[in-house]
This record gives structure tokens, sequence and C-alpha cells, in this order.
């Protein structure tokens, strides 16, 4: 009743921004995303007949009970799918730097979901795993296959149509992607809570509502195609039309800090050189920038110049997730 799996975190293109179902985590929209290379967790679950209650160790370290209680309520999800009745020991080391402004939640729950499912005996396929790992944090059940993933919101109120599929493996097309830390304060407002808020709140989500299949549809062809430029520059479009829709919200959701507006400069100012370079932003104050392999060296070294950039980081499209043990 063991079992060890290992997730990659993933970057949106086509952002996921709003749920309609908040208990099934059922999106308002289908998203786009690449699973990436060097940002991941492992995890290991193990349902053991002593224990008294669940137990959810992070990095070597127990974690708080809000921790626990998130692991918990999914675990439960796994023992109603299983019957088993146990307890389990969740073990997970993340290689996801926090401060990357990499969701570790889309490469934990993907990670969690297929340790736990194996070692409560269940052999669920890639689908069922990724509807499963959306349970515990949407985002989470792109990051079930490789490269570049679309999850698709499906129709049906209990979920069985809302998950991801693989739209080009890892190996088809390498893109550069950077992560730019830029100097910020303490994130405020959880991706949870700010698109709850906008949903609720915000005037301009209806105009996110009309137009975002619209992006997928571009975003989907560009992928087919292997066309950066036009790749790039939609995922630089939605994902401004996201922040927009929360800045619309009551009270207002402002990732944004003076470093990041440097880095949209900077990229923008790229392409007017004659640079194909796009950047993404989620929500955080950091910014993932899109580019060529060829220009990779070139975008890092001038992105290290600014003066509020702290560190970038160099990924490329991953795989999907994979059992250890
Ligand atoms: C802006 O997947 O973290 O990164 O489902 O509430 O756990 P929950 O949210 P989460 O939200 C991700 C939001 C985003 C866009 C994206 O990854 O598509």
């Amino acid at each position: 009743m063991k079992a060890k799996a290992k997730a990659n975190t993933n970057i949106a293109l086509i952002k996921y921004w709003g749920k309609r179902d908040n208990e099934l985590i059922l999106p308002m929209n289908s998203s786009i995303s690449i699973t990436l290379d060097g940002f991941y967790t492992i995890t290991s679950v193990e349902f053991k007949e002593d224990l008294k209650n669940d137990i959810f160790i992070l990095n070597n370290k127990e974690t708080e009970d809000k921790e626990q209680k998130k692991i918990s309520k999914f675990l439960d999800i796994v023992r109603e799918l299983s019957k088993v009745k146990l307890y389990a020991e969740v073990n997970s080391e993340n290689k996801v730097p926090t401060a990357a402004g990499f969701a570790s939640s889309a490469s934990g729950f993907a990670a969690l979901a297929c340790a736990s499912s194996k070692a409560a005996g269940l052999s669920l396929s890639e689908r069922e795993l990724s509807m499963l790992a959306r349970r515990g944090s949407g985002s989470a059940c792109r990051s079930i296959f490789g490269g570049y993933v679309k999850w698709e919101k499906g129709e049906k109120l209990e979920g069985t149509d809302s998950h991801g599929v693989r739209l080009l493996s890892e190996k088809d097309w390498d893109i550069s992607i950077l992560s730019v830390m830029v100097a910020s304060g303490k994130k405020k407002v959880s991706s949870r809570e700010g698109m709850k808020r906008t949903v609720e709140t915000s005037p301009f989500y209806s105009g996110w509502l009309d137009t975002v299949e619209k992006d997928i549809k571009i975003a989907e062809e560009a992928i087919r195609l292997k066309d950066f430029y036009s790749l790039g520059n939609i995922a630089e479009e939605n994902a401004l039309k996201m922040h927009a829709t929360m800045l619309g919200a009551k009270p207002p959701v402002l990732y944004w800090e003076h470093g990041t507006l440097e880095v949209m400069g900077h990229i923008q100012n790229l392409r007017e050189s004659g640079i194909p370079a796009f950047f993404t932003i989620d929500a955080g104050a950091n910014v993932k920038v899109l580019c060529l392999k060829e220009n990779e060296n070139m975008v890092y070294e001038s992105l290290l110049k600014l003066s509020s950039v702290m560190k970038v980081l160099v990924c490329h499209p991953g795989s999907g997730v994979s059992y250890l043990e």
C-alpha cells in the first residue's frame, strides 16, 4: 500500500481563471499550458494500519493544520474511490522554489494523485488521474501530461469531461521559458481567492468569457503549426486580459509590482528590435518569458541587466508524471 510519483509544474499560456463549481474544481473556461522540466514534486504515500490520522511531511518538516487538512480532504476522495479505510503518511519533496512564482500546487497535486491512487490499489488511466489531480488544484490536472496540454473545461455537472489532454509532446517542440523573479513583497491574494472575487464582482469578467475560447483556438492552431510568434502573441494578450478582469474586481486584485512592469517593457522593446520574445504573468509579481532557443542566451543576459530582476531560471518543455516505485 505504498507508492511514489514525480510530477513537473506547468505554466499556462491561456489561463484558467474562474470556477463554475468550487467544490469539484470545474473551470469556467478551457486553458492551455506547457509542462516544464526542472521544477517538480516527488511524493510518496503509504496507507498504514496503525495511523490515527493522515500525516503530511513537506521537505522533511511536518506541515501546519491548514496544509494537513487540504491533503486529508484529497485523500478522502481516494479513500472513497478505492474503499480503503486507512490513514496515510504522505512525504513530499518540493523542487519548485516558492519564490519562482510557479504554482507548486500543480506539481504537488499531480504527484499526490498518482502516488495515492496507486498506493490505494487503483489503476487509473491518465485521464482519470487528471480528473483526480484537478480535485486538489485545477492547474494540477494539466501536469499529468508532458509537453503542451489543454484542460478541456467540459460541460457535465459532475465533471467527468473536465480533464487534461496532450496537444504535443515535450519532444515535439522545444522552446525556452524563462522564469524572471523580481523584487516583490509577499503575495497577498491567492489565485483561488483572486479568481473567485473576479467571477463574483468584476464587470469585465463577461468580456473574458466572451473571448477566451477564441484565444484557445488560436493557441491550439499555433501549437499544431509550431508557430512561435502566434503562440507567444496570444499568450501575452491572454495574460494581460486575465489581469484586466481582476483590476475590475471589488476590492481590486493587483499582482504587478515595479519589477513586473520593467520586465514587460523590456520584452516589448526586445520585440521591437526584432527578437521574438513574449511574456505571461500568473497570480503574482514574477514574469515568465517565452523565446526561441536560438535567442535564449541573449534574452537571459538582457533580463539579468534589469535593476529589479533578482534571478532568471531557464526551463524547457518537460515530461508528464512518472512512478518511481
Ligand atoms: C493564474 O490551479 O492554483 O496560475 O484550482 O483554486 O487551486 P485552484 O487554482 P490554481 O490556479 C491557477 C491560476 C493561474 C492560471 C493557470 O495556471 O491556468
